[in-house]
């Protein structure tokens, strides 16, 4: 479904990522694994389409969309949960939501999102609707942001480090929800930091380090590998 095909970019003309490639096939979840400043955040900005591309493309759905502005993208069905979360604090937890529903595309093959789907994924948002986001914690505050880009209809969801911060119990929440979007037929593409959080989520991994991709493959082989986690990923 989406073909990272050679991509290098970065900021200003310095690039941050070289030649990176991947592919994900329908329903698949690959986690992106790698130390602060590896890339990360930038990649998926790039595939969102708020960084430009200085060499390769990003084919999704067999569409080159290497040069779609960032709203074609999510048009066209990827979500993209950015790390800083981006709550409108003077806007209730109901109206958050509301700004991110679009009419479900009836040509999809997934289930449509509603506000009822929503609160059985995370039923700690039903007692917050009419509370400020502004006035939400760290946790609330992910699991909103990731509730309104469902309510997007999304197929492939870009996740940013959605467990960065969050309190144990929290994560264990975050992981759970994870597993049941994965199952209910959504494409993830996750960043994480926490190895315990990618092996849960993300049968796949792909370590970034040093400009380049360091590692691909199957997420056990990748975390069995003592010198590569050790070099890359500081552990
Ligand atoms: N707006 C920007 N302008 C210039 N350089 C940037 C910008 N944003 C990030 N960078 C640089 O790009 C590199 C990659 O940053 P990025 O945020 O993608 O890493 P990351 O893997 O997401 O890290 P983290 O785990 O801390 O979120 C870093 O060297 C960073 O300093
Ligand atoms: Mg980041």
């Amino acid at each position: 479904m989406l073909t990272v095909d050679g991509l290098t970019l970065g900021y200003g003309g310095q690039p941050v990522l070289a030649d990176v490639s991947f592919t994900l096939a329908e329903g698949e979840a690959l986690a992106l694994l790698g130390r602060n400043g590896a890339g990360k955040s930038t990649l998926m900005k790039a595939l969102i389409g708020f960084i430009p591309l200085a060499t390769g493309r990003i084919l999704w759905c067999e569409n080159d969309i290497s040069r779609w502005p960032p709203f074609r993208r999510a048009r066209a069905g990827i979500g993209y949960v950015p790390e800083e979360r981006r709550i409108f604090a003077d806007l209730t937890v109901a109206e958050n939501l509301a700004t991110g529903l679009r009419t479900p595309d009836p040509e999809s093959p997934l289930p449509p999102w509603d506000i009822a789907r929503i609160l059985s994924l995370f039923p700690a948002l039903t007692a917050l609707l009419n509370q400020r986001g502004g006035a939400i914690s760290g946790g609330e505050a992910q699991m909103l942001a990731i509730s309104r880009c469902l309510l997007g209809q999304p197929r492939l969801l870009l996740l940013d480090e959605p467990a960065e911060g969050l309190a144990p119990m929290i994560v264990h929440d975050m992981i759970e929800a994870i597993n049941l979007m994965r199952a209910a037929g959504l494409t993830l593409l996750l960043s994480e930091q926490m190895l315990p959080v990618a092996h849960a989520c993300a049968p796949r991994a792909l370590v970034l380090g040093g400009g380049r991709v360091q590692a691909a493959g199957a997420m056990e082989a990748v975390l069995e590998d003592r010198a590569l986690i050790e070099t890359w990923l500081g552990v």
